[in-house]
């Protein structure tokens, strides 16, 4: 290679650095502005047959169901003042962003608490307009006393996790029943990091939990306050993310070699949520182990729902630092402003969509794919190492 060769070479790596699209924010879901994008249920919980009436927005602040506290952060709970009669529900809260987010999304929500307690079932997660034909990516979701979150997608038939030992990298444990997405419990991943749920979580000073919505799969990090990396500790409120490298491997991975992310998702709605018993929490399989010994009936619903709300459900409550959502679709002034009650989606990338790779499950966060291209930063540093390091010696 002659100097010019050498330098052209450089060059040609720099401008692909230079290319590398960061993600950008799109919307920052915080402080006094917390609540706005999103609306509120306002009805019983009639979809996983849960004992909350999940109150629309007006009530939901009358309540302090819904609020910023002192501390600027938002809180979402259920009802611990009332003493709800036998036959009636309690009320709670669920919230849906108004936006939509399109695959080339990352979705990123910094907590100091999550719900916890017996008959308690918290979650956020995604959906599309029409279940499970659009996809639904469970990020926090847990019921009772588990000590552990778990991670899932639904999806319709031919979506799922990879068969264990081929490759698939990640922290969590696939559930092995679980590796269809399309059957009911989703293809779960059980978190094993410490302090991803229950006492711990808030013990710990809450955490993070980042989700890469991509071309090339889905794929879930969960990090305890300590070990929450530097590229989020330390963006702000309008930062972009450009380096996924410090990372490490995600907890949950959901690779596309194994379900095709455009076949099964299109763009979704972020889901905050609180409910209570229902079709997951208060079934006797799953609420017996830990919490038949409760009350005196070892039914969820009576043990629990009925009666005072205090001090049953005074650690009921979600309390958020963020919710950020980002795109390698465009920057935030390219958004249109949303409208109460109306979604909008965010323009998504869709030029650069490509069929997602044939190389290894997990390969680092973005790389393989057409559409997110910060993943690579990671390979190329040691290429530019390697050239300078040429052109150092030329
Ligand atoms: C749940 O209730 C809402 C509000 O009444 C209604 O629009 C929706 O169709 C119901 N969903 C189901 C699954 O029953
Ligand atoms: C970002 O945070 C600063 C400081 O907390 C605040 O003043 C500002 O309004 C926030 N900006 C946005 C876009 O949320
Ligand atoms: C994935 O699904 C998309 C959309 O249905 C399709 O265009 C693409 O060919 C599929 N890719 C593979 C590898 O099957
Ligand atoms: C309800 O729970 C909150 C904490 O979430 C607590 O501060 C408050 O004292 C409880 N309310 C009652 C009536 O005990």
């Amino acid at each position: 290679m002659t100097v010019m060769n050498r330098l052209v070479y450089l060059l040609s790596i720099l401008s692909v650095l230079s290319a590398v699209a960061p993600y950008d924010l799109v919307h920052d879901y915080s402080g006094q502005t917390f609540f706005d994008g999103w609306d509120f249920y306002g009805s019983w919980d009639n979809l996983t047959l849960g004992d909350v009436w999940w109150l629309n927005q007006q009530d939901a602040f009358q309540q302090g169901l819904a609020q910023v506290n002192d501390a600027g952060r938002a809180v979402l709970k259920v009802d611990n003042t009332s003493d709800v009669a036998y036959g009636s529900k309690r009320n709670s809260v669920r919230i849906t962003t108004q936006a939509s987010y399109g695959v080339g999304s990352l979705w990123i929500i910094d907590l100091v608490h999550i719900p916890y307690g017996c008959s308690v079932w918290p979650a956020f997660w995604t959906m599309g307009p029409l279940w499970p034909n659009d996809g639904e990516i469970d990020i926090i979701e847990a019921v009772n006393v588990m000590p552990n979150n778990q991670m899932a997608l639904h999806t319709t038939p031919g979506c799922s996790q990879p068969e264990p030992n081929t490759g698939n990298v990640q922290t969590g444990a696939p559930n092995l029943a679980d590796l269809d997405c399309s059957q009911s419990p989703g293809c779960v991943v059980t978190e094993t990091k410490p302090n991803s749920y229950l006492t711990g979580f808030a013990e710990a000073g809450g955490g993070v939990w980042a989700t890469q919505f991509d071309v090339s799969g889905v794929f879930i990090w969960f990090w305890s306050r300590a070990d929450v990396p530097a590229s989020i500790a330390f963006a702000t409120n309008t930062s972009s993310i450009t380096d996924l490298s410090s990372w490490g491997p995600p907890s949950a991975s959901y690779p596309a070699t194994s379900c095709n992310i455009t076949e099964f998702f299109t763009a979704q709605q972020l889901v905050l949520d609180i409910t209570l018993c229902g079709n997951w929490a208060g079934i006797a399989p799953v609420y017996d182990p830990t919490c038949a010994s409760q009350g005196s009936t070892g039914i969820c619903y009576n043990d629990n729902v009925v009666g005072p709300g205090s001090p049953k459900y005074d650690e009921a409550y979600f309390e958020i630092n963020y919710v950020r959502a980002y795109s390698t679709g465009g920057a935030v002034s390219s958004i249109p402003t949303p409208t109460p009650g109306s979604g909008y989606n965010v323009p998504g990338a869709t030029t650069t969509s490509s069929a997602p790779t044939t190389s290894a499950s997990y390969t680092p966060p973005n790389s393989g794919s057409g559409r997110n291209a910060a993943g690579r930063l990671w390979w190329m540093i040691p290429l530019v190492g390697l050239g300078a390091g040429v052109a150092l010696v030329l």
